[in-house]
C-alpha cells in the first residue's frame, strides 16, 4: 500500500508557498519518477494558483461540487450526499503525468457546511493512501487550519520571507499547529526570495523569535519573470537557484525519519 504522505505548504501570503509547492512536486517525481510515483496536489487556497504554476487546466472545484451537491440535497432530502461526494470528487481530479490535481476552490458559502466539511476530510484522508505523497498548497489565512478542514499532515512547510509579518505568521502556525488537532508530524520551516548575503541576518531574526530556519531558497529572477509572462514555475530551468534549493528540501524531505 502506497504511504501517502502528507506536506502542507503553509505561510503568509505572498511568501511563495504556491511557486515552493509546484517547485517541491517537480523535483519530489524527478527524484523518484524511476519508482512509478504518484503525488496528489491540492490548491487548498480559494483564490486558485497552483493550476497555474503547475501549468495544467481544470474544470472543477471541490466548492463548486459541495454547492451543486447542497443544492440536490434540498431537492432530495433522501440524497446520500456522502457517495455521491466521493463519486464526483473523482470525477474532478486532473491527471498529469506523475501527478494529479484536485482544487478546493472557495471553502464556503452561507449556511452551515460543517457535515460536508466533515465528508471532505475523510475524502481527502482515504484518497490520500492512493498515492505516495499529497502535496497541499495552503491558503494565506489560518483559517482552515483551525476549523481542521485540512487532515493530519506529516511535514508541514512554513515559508517565510525576509518580513517580520512573516516570522510572526509563522509563529502563530506553530502555535494553532500545537492546539487544534491537526497532528503535525513536523515543522520544517523555510525562507525564500533571500537576497544574496541576507541569508544569515534573517537566520538570526527568526532564530530571535524562537524561530529555526531548516532552510534557505535564494530570491530568483526567474521565478519573478516566469510569474509576469504567466509562465508555469513548473517549467523554469533545472538550474535555476529557486529549482535546486527546492531539489535540496525536497530530497531532505523525502529522506526525513520518524514520519
Ligand atoms: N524564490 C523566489 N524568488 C523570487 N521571487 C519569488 C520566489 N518565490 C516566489 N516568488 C514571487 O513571489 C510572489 C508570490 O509567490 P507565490 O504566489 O508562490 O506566493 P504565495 O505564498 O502562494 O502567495 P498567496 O498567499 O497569494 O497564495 C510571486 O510573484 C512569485 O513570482
Ligand atoms: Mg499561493
Amino acid at each position: 500500500m502506497r504511504k501517502g504522505r502528507v506536506i502542507a505548504v503553509a505561510g503568509k501570503g505572498g511568501t511563495g508557498k504556491t511557486a515552493i509547492s509546484a517547485l517541491l512536486i517537480r523535483s519530489i517525481i524527478e527524484a523518484r519518477s524511476d519508482d512509478g510515483i504518484c503525488i496528489l496536489a491540492v490548491d487548498a487556497d480559494a483564490d486558485s494558483n497552483l493550476p497555474d504554476a503547475l501549468g495544467i487546466s481544470y474544470d472543477k472545484s471541490v466548492g463548486d461540487i459541495r454547492e451543486e451537491l447542497l443544492e440536490a440535497k434540498q431537492h432530495d432530502v433522501m440524497l446520500d450526499v456522502r457517495s455521491r461526494f466521493e463519486g464526483k470528487i473523482a470525477e474532478i481530479i486532473e491527471e498529469a503525468d506523475y501527478f494529479d490535481l484536485l482544487v478546493m476552490g472557495r471553502p464556503e458559502g452561507p449556511g452551515c457546511y460543517c457535515p460536508v466539511n466533515h465528508i471532505l476530510r475523510m475524502t481527502i484522508d482515504t484518497l490520500a493512501k492512493n498515492y505516495d505523497y499529497v502535496v497541499i498548497d495552503c491558503e494565506a489565512g489560518l483559517e482552515h487550519l483551525s476549523r481542521r478542514t485540512t487532515t493530519d499532515v506529516d511535514i508541514m512547510i512554513v515559508v517565510v520571507d525576509t518580513t517580520l509579518k512573516s516570522i510572526k505568521t509563522a509563529l502563530r502556525l506553530k502555535r494553532i499547529a500545537d492546539e487544534i488537532e491537526v497532528e503535525v508530524r513536523r515543522m520544517f520551516i523555510i525562507a525564500n526570495k533571500i537576497p544574496g548575503g541576507y541569508a544569515e541576518p534573517v537566520k538570526a531574526e527568526a532564530k530571535g523569535y524562537g524561530i529555526e530556519i531548516d532552510d534557505i531558497i535564494p530570491f530568483d529572477q526567474l521565478v519573478v519573470d516566469y510569474d509576469t509572462k504567466g509562465k508555469p514555475v513548473m517549467d523554469l530551468p533545472e538550474d535555476a537557484p529557486a529549482v535546486t534549493a527546492v531539489k535540496r528540501i525536497a530530497s531532505r524531505i523525502i529522506n526525513a525519519q520518524a514520519l
